[in-house]
């Protein structure tokens, strides 16, 4: 039998990094390397990472050897970020300059997930050409460390997202908040003026595979092909799910003045990846379909039993 190649997930117990493990533990031996939070999914192996130092990480990574490392750690919350500008720059900047000298040194083929977060918010589906122009602490960070994978590791394929999928027990994404406050009859304040292009993570995870496969490396944006907003993202949820699109209220992000700045629109172009591919990554309608469909797999319960 031929032995499966190891892949390792920094911000392991995370909504990206789990989601990971469940669409293709067939193909991988996983590790998912964890900060705090101790997690045990079945069949998965799974340590605490030691970042304190390049040596203490590249001794870890030397007893598991990973052809792959998946680069998810970090802080969502842009609000977080804003509040604690060192953290968000420790976990970001310092921990990805670790990450890239350690698998640059070690020869493993990394993937930086970056964000869709990076630039003013005042055009649509931006491409990878576009230079970045973050405005906030959380925007900056996240730049930043692109810029020093990039530097420290030019083999990394770097991965600008925005994505939704069943989430634990402990961490909700986006369309969970929608679906459990519909099915609760909740008042749901959506902004339609803020617009973005989603990607279901499973798809995000299959176009990851399949970039690797093509040798691809350095900046690609990986999202759906439209570009919608927050507010249209969870009326296509109410519809798809046969729940009550009535409760959702349009609001604005201009209304609000007391929330962290942020863009408006930070839709992306998928062209390169489309391009390369040869195939579209589908609309954000077909994602709400598959993440409908997917409520009933057996790999959603194992996820929500986290
Ligand atoms: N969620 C989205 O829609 C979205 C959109 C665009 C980009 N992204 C990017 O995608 C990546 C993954 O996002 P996610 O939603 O999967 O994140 P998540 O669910 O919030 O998980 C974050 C992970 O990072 C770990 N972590 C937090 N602080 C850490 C530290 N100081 N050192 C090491 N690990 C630490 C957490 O572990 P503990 O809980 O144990 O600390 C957790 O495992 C992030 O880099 C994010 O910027 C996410």
């Amino acid at each position: 039998m031929i032995e499966k190649s190891s892949l390792i997930l920094t911000g392991g117990s995370g909504l990206l990094a789990t989601n990971w493990f469940y669409s293709k533990l067939n193909d991988y031996k996983f590790y998912l390397g964890l900060n705090e939070r101790q997690i045990q999914p079945q069949d998965c192996n799974v340590l605490f990472l030691d970042y304190s130092s390049e040596s203490s990480l590249i001794k870890q990574l030397e007893i598991i050897r990973p052809s792959i490392l998946i680069h998810t750690a970090g802080i969502t919350s842009v609000e977080k970020c804003e509040k604690n500008p060192e953290l968000a720059y420790q976990i970001y900047v310092e921990l990805s300059n670790i990450v890239a000298n350690a698998t640059k040194k070690l020869g493993i083929q990394l993937v930086h997930i970056s964000t869709d977060h990076l630039f003013e918010g005042n055009a649509a589906l931006l491409s990878e050409e576009e230079p970045v122009k973050a405005i906030n602490v959380y925007g900056k960070t996240k730049a930043l460390a692109e810029q020093i994978v990039s530097f420290n590791d030019p083999g990394a394929l770097i991965i600008r997202t925005n994505f939704y999928a069943w989430g634990t027990s402990y961490r909700k994404s986006f369309s969970d908040q929608i679906i459990d406050s519909l099915r609760q009859n909740q008042v749901l304040n959506l902004f339609d003026d803020v617009y973005y292009n989603p990607i279901l993570a499973e798809n995000l995870i299959k176009t990851v595979h399949e970039l690797l496969n093509k040798n691809a490396r350095g900046i690609y944006h990986v999202v759906s092909d439209d570009r919608i907003s927050k507010y249209e993202f969870g009326v296509l949820i109410a519809e798809e799910f046969g729940l009550n699109k009535s409760l959702i209220n349009k609001s604005t992000l201009k209304s609000q003045s007391n929330l962290v700045n942020r863009p408006a629109d930070m839709s992306l172009s998928n062209k390169k990846v489309r391009d390369l591919l040869g195939r579209n990554l589908g609309t954000v309608k077909q994602h709400i379909e598959q993440l409908c469909r997917q409520e009933s797999e057996e790999k959603t319960k194992q996820i929500q039993l986290l």
